[in-house]
């Protein structure tokens, strides 16, 4: 097999063979197919497409390349979600240690965040002592002794796919639907879930722009993981505007501590308990009530067994800016846009995120929201706090937040309010 036959073929728009297919995922994991190649296979992929079959195979070329996990000793069902990323999106904090107050396992295999979306390996890591790292021996003991985890996924689990994100990410293929639904259910199904409910973005801070592409991502995902045998829904959700009032690593664990403590702001609640009753109607629990384990304290306590087990202290201060800038309204009226990526862009340019995998990230740095879309502001009224560590920053993110903050003088009271996050669900 020769890889530039595989690249002719998708770049004269043929559908590629099961052995195409099979050998470029595995040549390429040892190696054999080079950096180049694969990007321009990529491209191929990015602007041809692929059906159904060829996306399957490409999966299973994908978990094939690595290591397989099964959770079948531990006695208890495991329920997972995923979620294609946003601005403010926090939730997987808040809903494992809810989801695994019922009694049911939560393995989440989690990342890191790259360009405007927020990682929440990083998040976590705001919290003092607290490491991403574990074995799959600790894996599964902190399952059956707490239930929730949230780590970072073996390098041993699709290593194709790390390969070849980390490729994405640098040639601009990432937004394609056959790639980001091989790579997102290759590591799920390779993690060996029994369920899994998934969170599709839309809007300007997630990958998928509009309902029709987000729509078709989640279908494509769901078919995946049902036809591997895993029980899979989709959610599609809005991401015109952040999730939440906080963005920013450290300030989003203080948001979701909040959620956890019984309060937090209204979207980030709602998106954790739907989510939450999904993954357990997954497996065999349709009514739990999850609202009274978010207001009795029993989510709040498996959060603070689950930070400890992996070294945090879950009473451990939280890092803070050094320092911060207002961004205030010019004018008064009613906010009607705040837009999603404009804010994930300004908080990556405070220092949240990074530009590089290897760059670091600032803890503290990234953005308080004090006004949502809908509500009536004062001209010289607060809008957001800018947190960072390293001030000659604060241009750069004003400059993005340019043209993603309009202020209506003439509109209605609650113009362009979110009244829910949800938008379809997909089975
Ligand atoms: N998340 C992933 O894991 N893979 C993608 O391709 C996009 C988002």
């Amino acid at each position: 097999m020769d890889a530039t036959d595989v690249i002719r073929t998708k770049r004269d728009g043929h559908r590629l063979r099961d052995d195409q297919i099979d050998w470029v995922v595995d040549a390429y994991t040892r190696g054999e197919v080079a950096e180049e190649q694969m990007a321009a296979l990529a491209m191929a992929i990015f602007l041809r497409g692929m059906d159904h079959a060829e996306i399957v195979r490409w999966t299973q070329a994908m978990i094939d390349s690595g290591e397989t996990m099964s959770f079948t000793d531990l006695g208890k069902p495991t329920t997972d979600k995923h979620s294609t990323g946003g601005v403010g999106d926090k939730i997987t904090l808040p809903l494992a240690p809810l989801v695994a107050s019922f009694g049911v396992a939560v393995p989440q295999l989690s990342g890191r965040g790259l360009g405007h979306t927020g990682g929440t390996l990083d998040k976590l890591e705001a919290i003092p002592g607290w490491r991403a790292d574990v074995t799959n021996e600790q894996l599964i003991q902190i399952l059956r002794d707490v239930g929730a985890v949230i780590c970072a996924a073996g390098a041993g689990l699709a290593p194709a796919d790390k390969k070849l994100y980390a490729l994405r990410d640098i040639t601009s293929t990432v937004d394609s639907i056959p790639l980001i639904a091989s790579s997102i259910m290759s590591k799920k199904i390779a993690e060996g879930t029994s369920a899994l409910t998934l969170d599709v973005k839309v809007g300007s801070g997630a990958f998928m722009k509009d309902l029709e592409t987000a729509r078709e991502l989640a279908s494509t995902m769901v078919c995946l993981g049902r036809d591997a045998g895993v029980a899979t829904v989709a959610f599609l959700t809005d991401m015109s505007s952040p999730l939440g009032r906080c963005v920013g690593n450290a300030l989003e664990v203080r948001e979701s501590v909040e959620v956890l403590a019984g309060g937090g702001p209204r979207d980030v609640i709602e998106l954790t308990c739907v989510l939450a009753r999904q993954m357990l109607a997954l497996v065999g629990q349709p009514d739990a009530d999850v609202e009274a384990a978010l207001r009795d304290g029993r989510a709040m306590d498996v959060w603070r067994r689950m930070i400890a087990a992996q070294g945090g202290d879950p009473d451990g201060p939280l890092p803070v800016a050094a320092h911060t800038q207002e961004v205030v309204a010019d004018r008064g009226g009613v906010l009607t846009r705040l837009d999603a990526l404009a804010v994930g862009v300004a908080s990556w340019r405070l220092g949240a995120g990074r530009a590089r995998r290897q760059d670091p990230v600032q803890l503290a740095a990234g953005i308080e929201i004090h006004v949502e879309p809908g509500e009536r502001v004062q001209a010289g009224q607060r809008l957001l706090t800018l947190h960072t560590d390293t001030p000659e920053r604060f241009e750069g993110a004003r400059e993005s937040l340019d043209g993603g903050i309009d202020v209506d003088p003439d509109a209605a009271d609650r113009t362009g309010a979110r009244e829910s996050v949800f938008l379809e669900r997909i089975e």
